[in-house]
């Protein structure tokens, strides 16, 4: 039986490579998309996924419309290193026409807290942007709390963060929602930069799919490639791009891909290491962790079953379509 998915994304390039990933695993049923801000502006990210979802072959996949900003915030600016990293349209500038549907008239939120009622165990939820919509379902339905199985892309436990040494971007873009969300969710598991900046794709791997020549391959390779210009620019030494948001999927599908550190999770909300990961020293000595960190990953293993799967979907041969 597919283990039943949500991804909230802020699409995003690395968010489209980590549709594509749900969309080429066999082992998932992707119920829904719930659009986040982060990378875009929230309708902009709701406009890819609907785009990318028709250009995947699955059109049928719902898309609901989140929290437009931070918790504490009243508006949001998209960053000038975001634009940089994703451009401006959040895919790199790539082109792949409106899609004929649109956004569902159910909040993400409401989308989010009926979704774990009715699937419970059976359902995982990957947040790979801004926290504030799984916070804001937290804050309105403690069960949604109790009963949530999470898999975020966020975070930097045993290295520094990507906007400040101390903050990574999804984190950095709703310190309070994620906050939230590790204190009151039971079962989070943190896919951070630890793990996810060794996991880097390169333009041999783009160059593979554009030889396959469909309109699916070309998009892929097309964003990908300006994303890792991007990482050239900002981060020459890693040598690729960091595939971030596709490993939060594929530990949904295969947690033996990582290792995982049992800890009560914090984030700090204050003064300069506001955004900052750590565990939580109030809840040290509690018997039960609710949160895991990935620390170390099975890189070959990972990049095998992101090519195999991005591949089928660059084929035109998403799961469903
Ligand atoms: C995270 O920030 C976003 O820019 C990416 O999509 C990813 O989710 C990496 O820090
Ligand atoms: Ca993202």
């Amino acid at each position: 039986m597919p283990k039943n998915i949500i991804l909230d994304l802020d699409t995003g390039i690395d968010d489209a490579l980590a549709l594509a990933y749900a969309l080429g695993s066999e082992e998932l049923n992707l119920i829904g998309v719930t659009a986040t801000y982060g990378n875009v502006l929230v309708g902009d990210g709701a406009r890819n996924d609907l785009a990318l979802l028709e250009l995947f072959g699955r059109p049928d996949v719902p898309v609901y419309l989140g929290e437009p900003h931070a918790l504490a915030k009243d508006d949001f600016e998209v960053l000038e290193i975001s634009a940089f990293i994703h451009g401006k349209n959040g895919i790199g500038e790539a082109e792949v026409p409106d899609a004929a549907a649109g956004v569902q008239e159910q909040s993400a939120v409401d989308f989010l807290i009926e979704s774990v009622e009715r699937y419970g165990d059976d359902l995982v939820i990957v947040p790979t942007g801004a926290m504030t919509n799984i916070a804001t379902a937290m804050q309105r339905s403690e069960a949604f709390a109790r009963n949530a199985h999470i898999v975020f892309m966020g975070g930097a436990l045993s290295v520094p963060g990507n906007v400040s040494p101390w903050a990574e971007a999804n984190i950095n873009q709703d310190p309070e929602a994620a906050d939230y969300m590790v204190r009151h969710g039971r079962d989070v598991t943190m896919i951070g930069l630890d793990v996810t900046l060794q996991t880097l794709l390169t333009y041999k791997e783009t160059g593979a799919w554009r030889e396959l020549g469909t309109p699916q391959a070309t998009l892929l390779a097309d964003a990908t490639d300006y994303y890792i210009r991007a990482y050239d620019t900002v981060a020459p030494h890693l040598g690729g791009c960091g595939l971030h948001d596709p490993l939060a999927v594929a530990v949904a599908v295969d947690p033996s891909l990582v290792q995982l550190l049992p800890i009560n999770l914090k984030v700090d909300t204050e003064g300069a290491t506001r955004g900052r990961t750590i565990g939580d020293e109030t809840r040290l000595n509690e018997e039960e962790k609710t949160s895991r960190v990935a620390v170390a990953v099975d890189v070959e293993r990972f990049l095998e079953e992101f090519m195999a799967r991005l591949s089928r979907v660059a084929r035109g041969e998403a799961v469903g379509a």
